[in-house]
């Protein structure tokens, strides 16, 4: 099985090579590969809805913890704050990966400016990871001509040094098809809202994912303690019965049960 975290979630394929500045921290996150000389950790900080002050002590405090991965978008409209952490940290900056994403539905030329500004946010030469959001618009516009334009955008910014890995989010089987007729460099990684107990979320949250192996593209969890859920939907992946069950095996509570990193499919 070939599955990543955002912040957390089961994990295979790990590598452990202690030479890798990604494993010299005191947390030991082990790592997927996601594309050619680009080694992805299975949890990091996710900071969806922070504002940028918040985004700065939290990514403040993650890196002080050995955290080794930020995701981050330009529609979370948190990057400065985010700039300001990593710049003011001692930590080099090849010990930690930076996943950023860029609206979808864009032209090539709106997708490159959007590219460039997230780079200029983060105050950074590159970023780890781009994604694309969403097939999209949030409103639903573009279609595949706008998913085309802004694909070929990435493999742009990847080939000027900007990015490590390009992939998307939110894309289904057709959406990946789409950008398949034209890629030229891999689509590394598909980030999906994904968690224990799935169904109580958007009815085709899964779609793909086995498709998505079957094609050498990492599937990475977003969500896994389904922050987007309401009410009792939340709580049964805090405390409910399923991950009380899974915990109790591994003597966790319900809620770490699920930040697990064993090779276990659980
Ligand atoms: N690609 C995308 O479109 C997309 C979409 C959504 C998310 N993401 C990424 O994935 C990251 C994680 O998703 P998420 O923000 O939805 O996170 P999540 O981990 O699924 O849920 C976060 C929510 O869980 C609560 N929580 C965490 N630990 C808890 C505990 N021990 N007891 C009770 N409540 C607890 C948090 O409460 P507090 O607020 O009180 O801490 C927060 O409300 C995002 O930050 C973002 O980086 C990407």
């Amino acid at each position: 099985m070939k599955l990543a975290a955002t912040i957390a979630a089961a994990a295979v394929s790990a590598s452990a090579a202690t030479s890798n500045p990604l494993h010299n921290t005191k947390l030991n996150i082990p790592t997927i590969t996601i594309a050619p000389t680009v080694e992805m950790p299975l949890q990091g900080l996710g900071t969806w809805e922070y504002n940028d002050t918040v985004a700065e002590a939290a990514v403040t405090a993650a890196l002080d913890m050995g955290y080794t991965h930020i995701d981050t978008a330009l529609g979370y409209d948190n990057q400065e704050g985010i700039a300001r952490a990593l710049k003011a940290t001692s930590r080099p900056r090849d010990s930690y990966f930076i996943t950023s994403k860029i609206p979808g539905g864009q032209n090539h030329s709106a997708a490159t400016a959007s590219l460039d500004l997230a780079l200029e946010q983060l105050g950074l030469d590159y970023v780890d990871l781009m994604l694309t959001h969403f097939p999209a618009t949030w409103e639903g516009e573009g279609g595949k001509e706008m998913r085309l334009q802004t694909w070929a955008a990435l493999e742009d910014f990847v080939r000027a040094g900007k990015a490590r890995a390009i992939g998307v989010s939110h894309y289904c089987i057709q959406h990946i098809k789409d950008i398949l007729e034209v890629n030229t460099i891999p689509v590394a990684i598909n980030q999906v809202q994904y968690h224990v107990g799935m169904g109580t979320a958007v009815p085709n949250a899964t779609d793909g994912i086995e498709w998505d192996w079957a094609h050498g593209i990492t599937y990475e969890s977003f969500s896994p303690l389904c922050g987007p859920c309401d009410g009792s939907d939340h709580w049964e992946l805090i405390n409910g019965t399923l991950v009380t069950s899974i915990g109790a095996k591994y003597n966790k509570t319900g809620c770490v049960s699920q930040h697990s990193d064993d090779d276990d499919d659980e």
